[in-house]
């Protein structure tokens, strides 16, 4: 996808205001010695969600454990929830220019997303062809612009386009089947999704997978460094944007949609994750949604 520098610009994070609560934001940050971007980025505790980093020019200086790598040109980072950032743009060079991706995974992507090498949690690929580099750097940008976008369903759209940046990116890990998310918690993370509405216990949910409750319990955070009620609320909310994004039912209608019976309870769990209330958010999307 070709962009001039001028447009590339207004998807610079500094530009507008981001809110990283949701569940995909993206961008793309140009840093040049001395500009108004450059500054190191530190967040001691990370993010809730995912990041994924491409460099596009120049070098950045990524420290990882007790250490500092180079994300050079076509180098990608990945960064998994709660994994500290600091990062900024390498002394000895003039510019790091990269774009980015925040995003909470759709269950099936936890798979896709181990990397092989690691540096201290922190997922690194390069690529090496640069074909391949053209495919990652399109879907890059497809992402960054859906989500920039306000037509009807681009946010669908942007993470479709994630989702198949997530794929190329795991068909380049040669051993990643090595370390995939233990069976148990991805059929039961299908399993909850499915039936989202239910109110489900753990003791329910344990024999789904043959497990006792205290040990799925400790598998499920091992694996998914949350507990299993705290990432379905995630995705209980996650289904409530797509609903009040695309349709015309009701706050009401939506809370029950989603297994809340209150819809007092239900705007209260949507505002802590999206940061503005479910009607507030309905909101944004009405003049989209067609009769
Ligand atoms: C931007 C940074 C980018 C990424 C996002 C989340 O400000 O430039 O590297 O960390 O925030």
């Amino acid at each position: 996808m070709e962009l001039n520098p001028q447009d590339m610009v207004s998807y610079s994070p500094l530009m507008k205001s981001f809110t990283f609560n949701a569940y995909l934001v993206a961008g793309y940050t140009p840093i040049s010695r001395a500009s108004q971007l450059d500054f190191y980025i530190n967040r001691p505790g990370g993010m809730k969600g995912y990041i994924l980093h491409l460099t596009l020019r120049g070098e950045g200086r990524i420290k990882a454990g007790n250490r500092y790598i180079t994300s050079r040109i076509n180098d990608l980072f990945l960064f998994p929830p709660d994994v500290a950032h600091y990062y900024g743009r390498a002394e000895t060079s003039e510019h790091w220019d990269h774009l980015w991706i925040y995003f909470d995974p759709r269950p099936y992507w936890l798979d896709w997303l181990r990397w092989d090498r690691l540096e201290d949690h922190i997922g690194i690929t390069h690529l090496h062809a640069p074909a391949l580099s053209e495919i990652i750097q399109s879907c890059f940008w497809e992402v960054i612009q859906q989500n920039a976008s306000n037509e009807l369903l681009s946010e669908a759209l942007a993470m479709n386009a994630l989702e198949r940046l997530i794929i190329s990116c795991f068909k380049l890990q040669p051993l990643s089947n090595h370390q995939s998310l233990d069976p148990r918690i991805s059929t039961l993370c299908h399993y909850i999704t499915e039936h989202i509405v239910e109110d489900l216990n753990i003791e329910h949910l344990a024999k789904q997978v043959f497990l006792s409750p205290s040990r799925l319990a400790h598998l499920f955070k091992d694996q998914m460094q949350e507990t299993i009620f705290a990432w379905r609320e995630k995705q209980r909310v996650n289904r409530a944007r797509n609903l009040l994004q695309s349709t015309h039912l009701t706050i009401g209608q939506v809370s029950q949609a989603v297994g809340y019976e209150d819809a007092l309870y239900f705007s209260r769990i949507f505002r802590h994750h999206v940061g503005v209330s479910p009607r507030q958010y309905k909101k944004r999307y009405e003049h989209m949604i067609s009769i």
